[in-house]
């Protein structure tokens, strides 16, 4: 583990042998597509955070849709997967994207109210508390700006462990708060939506919307065949946006507005 990578690292080399595969897929497009309905129509070049970027997937789409991002991560590995990822893009994509190594519990002061567009997507739940991060987010996004944050639902630990047909870790996901991860991190905290907002709402956001993430194929094993891949995800977004769906997907992705 390199040094200063934090609680992730363990999982590092399974999140990127994970890059691509369905689960990946459905989980970067919904999230690409949910904040994408709340950004202005094309044409307005907005300052982007991605807090947590990791192999820049979401830095990048934003970039190509015109806006001008900053990717932050304090693993130097997932760093150099988004650098090479970007060169293969049009240099206006690649003019308009920069890489930096940091914590999102410490950026500093040239962050803050810097961005009308502050993410931080699956990284929260690697971190020792949500208050934390949100008073980070918020305090880099400026006044007006949206943030959205990405964190791991609580209903999804029972739920994915008896699709798999897992009942003793079922049985003990019903009340966790904590689980050991697929990619090999242990005691990752999982948050409840309501709990997600709430945080936001206390420290002086509004919600905008929030969305469920993976519902549908998210016990799915790494090498699931998929052949109709836009109707999954068509059918995901659909459960992501209404209840009672959303309330027991994987991931509770939030929008909020400082
Ligand atoms: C599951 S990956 C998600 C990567 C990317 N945001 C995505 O959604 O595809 C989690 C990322 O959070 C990063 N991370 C964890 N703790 C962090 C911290 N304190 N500050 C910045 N990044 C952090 C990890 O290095 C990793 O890149």
């Amino acid at each position: 583990m390199a040094e200063g990578e934090g609680r992730f690292a363990p999982g590092v080399d399974a999140w990127l042998a994970g890059a691509g595969l369905v689960r990946d897929v459905v989980r970067q497009e919904l999230v690409r597509r949910q904040l994408a309905d709340h950004l202005p129509a094309r044409g307005q070049r907005l300052r982007v955070l991605d807090a947590g970027c990791g192999q820049g997937t979401q830095a990048i789409a934003l970039a190509r849709s015109g806006h001008e991002v900053v990717g932050l991560d304090v693993s130097d590995r997932l760093l150099g997967e988004a650098r090479r990822a970007v060169a293969d893009e049009l240099s206006e994509v690649r003019d308009c994207l920069s890489f930096v190594i940091g914590d999102v519990l410490a950026l500093g002061d040239e962050h803050a109210d810097g961005y009308d567009v502050v993410c931080c997507h699956g990284a929260a739940m690697y971190l020792p508390a949500l208050d934390e991060v949100v008073a980070a987010l918020l305090r880099a996004a400026r006044p007006g700006g949206l943030v959205s944050i990405l964190t791991r639902n609580r209903a999804g630990i029972a739920m994915r462990a008896g699709m798999t047909g897992d009942w003793p870790a079922a049985l003990s996901g019903f009340d966790a708060c904590h689980y050991d991860n697929r990619l090999g991190v242990q005691g990752v905290r999982a948050d409840e939506p309501g709990e997600v907002r709430a945080t936001l709402v206390g420290q002086g956001a509004e919600i905008e919307a929030w969305y469920g993430v993976r519902l549908f194929s998210d016990h799915w094993a790494g090498d699931t065949p998929v052949d109709d891949l836009d109707g999954l995800i068509a059918a995901e977004a659909e459960a992501g946006r209404r209840d009672p769906y959303r309330a027991v997907c994987a991931l509770t992705h939030t929008i909020a507005r400082r």
